[in-house]
């Protein structure tokens, strides 16, 4: 059901993308029997012809897709909060549900959905040692000259890592931007009574707030482009 699910986002992602894999197949060969031989003998080649190219190009179609459902997913949960409960409510309720929120989405797609951040609010979401901290640390330092900041992708021995970052939004300002400023004494107050060693206020409008992270499994994935 979930690698059902992987199969479907990294299929629909493919159609979406332009670099479908044409395969040229010659089939003079005379050792090729039945219709069940050639169909065999197409997979393989198939698989054979999955090149690197191919592969980043899907991981980037996947990644944005399944970050963007998230990012939808986080947004709509977070603006219905605040209007039902107000922004310290909505604190509240971020401060419960949004690591639930991002497993659901992880099991949902058999990935594993993450967001890092070098301030985190909640500690758990500190980008750990490795290579997710150099590229959020590249990140924050070609955002702070003013450059734009682009999805990265990593193979590895194991995994592919899809990264993509991102930026403070009006709506996020009630909760990260400035304490005094954006942030009310009655907002201000609950967050601290929350997160006693809240790092993450302070943003303006545009800057790098962290990235996202989604992992996923390299064979899974790549059996799923055929
Ligand atoms: C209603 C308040 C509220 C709003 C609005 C809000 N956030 Fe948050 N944000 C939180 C809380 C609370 C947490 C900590 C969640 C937890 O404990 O898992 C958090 C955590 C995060 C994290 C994870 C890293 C960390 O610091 O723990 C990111 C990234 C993030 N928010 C980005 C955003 C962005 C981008 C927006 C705007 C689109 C936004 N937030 C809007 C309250 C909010």
């Amino acid at each position: 059901m979930r690698r059902n699910n992987l199969k479907k986002a990294v299929q629909y992602a493919l159609a979406l993308g332009s670099t479908l894999w044409l395969v040229s197949c010659d089939l003079s060969d005379d050792r090729i029997q039945d219709t069940s031989d050639i169909r065999e003998e197409l997979n393989n080649r198939k698989l054979k012809k999955i090149t690197e190219g191919e592969i980043y190009t899907a991981v980037s179609e996947a990644g944005s897709f399944i970050v963007a459902q998230s990012t939808d997913s986080l947004k709509s949960h977070l603006t219905g909060a605040i209007e039902k409960e107000g922004i310290t409510g909505a604190m509240k309720y971020c401060s419960m549900e949004a690591l639930n929120l991002t497993s659901r989405l992880s099991e949902r797609y058999d990935v594993d959905i993450t967001r890092y951040t070098t301030k985190p609010r909640n500690s758990q979401n500190m980008v750990p040692e490795g290579i997710e901290k150099t590229i959020l640390e590249a990140y924050e330092l070609s955002a702070a000259s003013g450059n734009d900041v682009a999805p990265h992708i990593e193979i590895q021995q194991e995994d592919i890592l899809y990264m993509q970052p991102i930026m403070v939004q009006p709506l996020c300002l009630k909760c990260h931007g400035e304490l005094g400023v954006d942030i009310n004494d009655e907002s201000s107050t609950t967050l601290s009574s929350l997160y006693s060693e809240d790092k993450a206020t302070g943003y303006k409008l545009g800057e790098l707030r962290g990235m996202w992270r989604v992992k996923f499994d390299k064979k899974d994935f790549i059996k799923n482009m055929k």
